[in-house]
């Protein structure tokens, strides 16, 4: 208690509150009631390319839970002669009781506004509203992928915030966008996030899940690092220290370690992995709060770049870049270089490679771990290998050879785990 107390205290003075801000909306949807942002999109889509484009928000179909939602969806929409609009339920039966609403909290029995005789499931599980006419904000059941209509999508409100991934009242910081090291081991992950007073990302519904894979629709990222651990037997939890009220743990079996990935391509599903593995990894912090400065890491910095390159530097020690001379232009020839990177004893280093590019068999990178076995000969082109020592040393040669001008040579970044 006391130690967490302390913690808490030292962890605020960090940052600083921009105001306490009134709820917003962004990506172009409206504010209603105070509490809901809503964006009508009017090119007619079938169902499922309706929830589609709401889950790139990070939303769903819009979700009326009461007479003042279904009041306000359609003064929103306003009184449009013919338009009609999916909205968030799914019907199994024609009892409203099995109509569930799609943020996955609960079902239409006790408020829905279906027309008179509706649902009608025979018609289609699928709900629309229509915006004008005797049936305007009652909902009428249709087949879900048989028509194309409007759809209205609704995501949670936010903060004002800088941040380029608002979300919910969070920002949402991707390692590959913002950190020198876009993959890191849990450990030196935790750290980076908290060098944004952010933590290794919670989540808690679906909606996030959602607006997650959405974010590495993009880049080419199949998998990142995310803020739980767990013991053995399975017991997970945050280490934001939220509740664990959300469980997205995959099912499938074989995998263990303490960490865990979200496989962010195929199917959100959270799968242990070892924390030493490096990995592409998210943090999130509450919106209105910044580091007032960066807190000094506890990281001894490489010693002023006399010698960019680090080519026979007496000692680079716990984090840096190492390149062959001149990079990114070609080596001169003969080139001979030999770089010592060190850490303190308890930890490891791991070196990660940008690009290698030499004359095969002439040029190569050597990786030597920390009782001289060798880890690597690189020669030609290769891509961005990742090596760990197994102690607190390594040592990397680079020799060009005789022949073969016009090659860049190497780099890579190095840092202590
Ligand atoms: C990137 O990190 C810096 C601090 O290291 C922070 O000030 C900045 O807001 C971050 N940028 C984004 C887009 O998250
Ligand atoms: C994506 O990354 C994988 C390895 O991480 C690589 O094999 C693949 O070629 C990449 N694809 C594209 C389109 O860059
Ligand atoms: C680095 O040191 C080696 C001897 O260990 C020497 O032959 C080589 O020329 C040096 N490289 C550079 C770029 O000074």
């Amino acid at each position: 208690m006391h130690s967490f107390q302390s913690f808490s205290i030292t962890f605020l003075s960090f940052l600083v509150v921009f105001s306490v801000s009134d709820p917003i909306c962004n990506n172009g949807f409206t504010l209603v009631n105070s509490a809901k942002c809503l964006r009508l999109f009017t090119g007619p889509v079938r169902h499922r390319a309706a929830e589609a484009s709401c889950a790139v928000y990070g939303g769903t179909l819009v979700t009326i839970r009461n007479a003042v939602d279904n009041r306000a969806v359609s003064t929103f929409v306003g009184n449009t002669p013919g338009l009609s609009f999916w909205i968030g339920v799914y019907c199994l039966t024609n009892d409203p009781s099995t109509c569930y609403f799609d943020d996955d909290l609960g079902t239409a029995s006790s408020y829905n506004n279906f027309a008179k005789g509706f649902p009608v499931v025979d018609l289609g599980g699928c709900v629309y509203s229509a915006a004008a006419g005797t049936l305007a904000g009652q909902w009428i059941s249709a087949e879900c992928e048989d028509v194309e209509m409007a759809y209205v999508c609704e995501i949670p409100t936010t903060k004002t915030d800088p941040c380029a991934h608002n979300y919910n009242g969070y920002c949402y910081l991707m390692s590959h966008e913002n950190s020198t090291f876009p993959t890191m081991p849990f450990t030196s992950a935790e750290d980076s996030c908290h060098q944004n007073c952010a933590e290794l990302v919670s989540i808690h519904s679906r909606r996030e899940l959602t607006y997650i894979q959405s974010l590495y629709s993009t880049p080419n990222i199949s998998a990142v690092l995310i803020g739980a651990l767990t013991t053995s037997p399975l017991t997970p939890y945050w280490v934001d220290q939220s509740r664990w009220d959300y469980g997205h743990v995959s099912p499938r079996s074989g995998s263990t370690g303490s960490c865990f990935q979200m496989a962010v391509k195929t199917d959100g599903t959270w799968y242990q992995v070892d924390c030493k593995t490096s990995q592409y990894f998210l943090c999130k912090r509450p919106t209105g709060v910044t580091c007032n400065s960066t807190p000094a890491p506890p990281v001894i910095v490489t010693p002023a770049p006399t010698n960019p390159t680090g080519c026979n530097s007496t000692s680079l020690f716990d984090s840096g870049r190492i390149t062959s001379p001149n990079y990114p232009s070609a080596y001169p020839i003969p080139s001979l270089c030999n770089y010592r990177l060190s850490t303190l004893g308890a930890y490891r280093i791991g070196l990660y490679f940008t690009g290698v590019s030499t004359y095969t068999n002439y040029g190569y990178v050597y990786v030597y771990d920390s009782n001289g076995a060798r880890l690597a000969a690189l020669t030609g082109s290769a891509g961005a290998n990742t090596y760990y020592s197994t102690a607190n040393t390594m040592t990397v040669t680079f020799t060009s050879g005789t022949y073969g001008s016009g090659y860049s040579g190497f780099a890579a970044n190095f840092l202590s785990f």
